[in-house]
């Protein structure tokens, strides 16, 4: 069991892909995933640390999430689902039937985002090596509405907003700064996903690894203001924003919750480095093509 009753993690996200296979292969290599199987046309990758699989590809036509996924203890599960039941929104009980298995409870969010909390689900005993990524840090949503999703994060599924710039609400499930942002977008589409690394030479590593395969990041290497974590974003093959992550800010709850004028920048600067130029033409193509799946089909 990886479920710690006293935390909620992020765990997973499943996506919608034409091509499974492909996709998977790119999260190997170059970009550093381990394979982590198969069921049936969809494929798994995982990483270093103790989840059975970190991205879930499933065969479909169109681009969407299917859902994102959380690891919880059951009692702390049963509270979400009740408040998100007394709050009018969908909830839903299903067996997991990807890798690792468990009980499934999946909330939607407002906007159609499939919040997914699983109770009992296997762990993997830790592999892949230095170069792997330890686990998903954060998924970043684009939103009509940030402040909408953000409040029911935390009137709801008991999250804490831990600071709201111009562009985003990052809202935290444990003591990482972040494990979902709503980005204020005016849609509602995946953002990014965002893998944590081993430490900054793992991003750098990957970011070399990019390069052989004649991809420059969109954005980074760089580090960010809100979680303080070093970042590098790539447009993957498969269509979405993939970021290369690591050391996001530990907090507790002493932590004040910044507003966006806490997090402006001096000129010429949107990160604290300044190294480097922000594709945003292709980041902003990208970052609409995965929408959220009205319903998940069979997992
Ligand atoms: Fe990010």
């Amino acid at each position: 069991m990886i479920d710690d009753p006293a935390t909620i993690s992020l765990r997973s996200i499943e996506l919608d892909v034409p091509d499974p296979v492909a996709s998977a292969g790119f999260l190997v290599s170059p970009w550093g995933a381990t394979a982590a199987g198969a069921s049936g046309d969809a494929r798994f990758v995982g990483g270093s640390g103790p989840y059975p699989y970190l991205v879930g590809l499933y065969p479909a036509t169109a681009r969407a999430v299917r859902s994102i996924s959380f690891v919880a203890g059951a009692d702390r599960i049963e509270a979400i689902a009740g408040r998100a039941a007394d709050a009018g929104l969908t909830v839903e009980r299903t067996p997991v039937r990807d890798p690792g298995g468990g009980d499934g409870t999946t909330v939607v969010l407002p906007e159609g985002e499939r919040f997914r909390f699983i109770s009992g689900a296997e762990g993997v005993s830790p592999g892949g090596g230095d170069d792997a990524p330890v686990k998903l840090t954060h998924v970043v949503v684009n939103a009509a509405d940030a402040e909408r999703s953000a409040a029911v994060c935390e009137e709801v599924l008991g999250f804490t907003v831990s600071d709201r710039t111009r562009g985003m609400v990052f809202v935290r499930c444990n003591r990482s700064h972040h494990s979902i942002a709503f980005a204020r977008a005016g849609y509602s589409s995946l953002n990014h996903i965002a893998f944590e690394m081993r430490d900054v030479d793992a991003v750098m590593r990957g970011i070399g690894r990019m390069r052989d395969a004649d991809a420059a990041p969109s954005w980074g290497p760089g580090r960010h203001g809100p979680g303080a974590n070093v970042f590098a974003y790539f447009v993957a093959p498969f269509g979405a924003v993939v970021e290369y992550s690591t050391a996001v800010e530990q907090v507790d709850e002493h932590y004040r919750t910044g507003a966006p004028e806490d997090w402006t920048w001096p000129p010429n600067r949107i990160d604290q480095w300044g190294l480097s130029d922000k594709d945003v033409a292709a980041l902003t193509a990208a970052e609409r093509r995965f929408r959220f799946a009205p319903a998940m089909a069979d997992a």
